[in-house]
């Protein structure tokens, strides 16, 4: 008798082994040489995407449904206004309707625990499309354009400028299952908690008072913006807990000398990353945006389809 495989959700980065993401990366590599070429690449026709916001996105849901339709599918676009999910439909009554109807969901909600009970009651794959604690889709794509400018980013130095944040919980696994190494700099009081992130231990990442020192020999340099989606009501606490967390033109200076410089965007000039880094030559937020949609293709596929190649 075939037994049906196990469902494969994507709610954080260390749902995938390191093996997987060296396919994936490829994968992603391929799909990116094929759309640029203007070649078709549709190994998706028939299936339909779920995507739930219940948070604000310009990039996930560009890069999910224009992705989804380049690879022959489809999707569904819910938001918590014009949805059942506004008006309190239990979150595990809305995964057992939706994914009935469609193949894939793609969530950005608020609690990590919100998008884990909507995968435990789902009969299809489920994506973290952001969460309070995690944005793996993201850090794939930075880790994706990190090796197209620079190779490998085994045994290399990320420096996380800014929030404790879910970017950051992210890069931190990362760091452990690809081998590379976080300098972490927040302003006291924000700092990443091991238990949070989700990591086994402390080895891959180290802890700086001062950002300038946290980007000393840095090979990317990377922040995001003082006040996530959801903690809006902390503004103007956080404007005057981060103001000396702006990564400016000393810190790309003390980096190695071919830093990059990433944000998952949007970015607030002036806050925390000057003009002159987001839009100089080191900067590579372009490049990271658009890789989104590639990466996030090459993950659709391998979740429904497994290894192709
Ligand atoms: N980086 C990112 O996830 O952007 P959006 O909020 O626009 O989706
Ligand atoms: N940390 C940010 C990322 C936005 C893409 C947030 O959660 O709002």
């Amino acid at each position: 008798m075939s037994q049906t495989p196990a469902i494969k959700h994507y709610l954080q980065f260390s749902d995938l082994t390191a093996d997987e993401y060296a396919y994936l990366l490829t994968r992603a590599a391929l799909i990116k040489k094929k759309f640029k070429a203007y070649e078709k690449h549709q190994p998706l026709v028939d299936r339909t995407l779920a995507m739930i916001f219940e948070k604000a996105s310009t990039r996930t849901r560009v890069s999910f449904e224009a992705g989804m339709y380049q690879l022959g599918g489809s999707v569904v676009h819910l938001t918590t206004g014009d949805s059942q999910l506004g008006r309190a439909e239990p979150i595990e009554d809305s995964a057992k309707v939706i994914s009935r109807m469609v193949d894939l969901v793609m969530i950005r909600t608020f609690e990590q625990t919100k998008i884990e009970g909507f995968a435990a009651h789902s009969r299809v794959p489920v994506i973290n499309g952001l969460t309070n604690e995690f944005h793996p889709c993201q850090i794939l794509a930075d880790i994706f354009t990190y090796i197209e400018h620079r190779g490998s980013i085994a045994g290399k130095t990320v420096a996380w400028v800014g929030d404790g944040n879910n970017m950051a919980n992210t890069w931190l696994q990362a760091s452990e299952i690809l081998g590379f190494t976080v300098h972490v700099s927040t302003p006291s009081g924000y700092e990443v908690d091991q238990s949070i992130a989700g990591i086994r231990s402390s080895d891959s990442y180290k802890v700086f008072k001062d950002p300038m020192e946290a980007c000393r020999g840095a090979d990317l340099v990377t922040t995001d913006v003082w006040t996530s989606m959801g903690y809006e009501a902390e503004n103007e606490a956080r404007r005057a807990a981060f103001a000396e967390w702006r990564v400016d033109t000393e810190m790309m200076r003390v980096a190695q000398p071919d830093a990059l410089f990433m944000h998952c965007l949007p970015a607030h000039r002036g806050e925390e990353v000057e003009a002159e880094v987001i839009d100089g030559p080191q900067s590579v937020v372009w490049d990271e945006a658009e890789n989104r949609m590639h990466v996030q293709k090459a993950l659709m596929e391998y979740l429904l389809l497994g290894r192709l190649a």
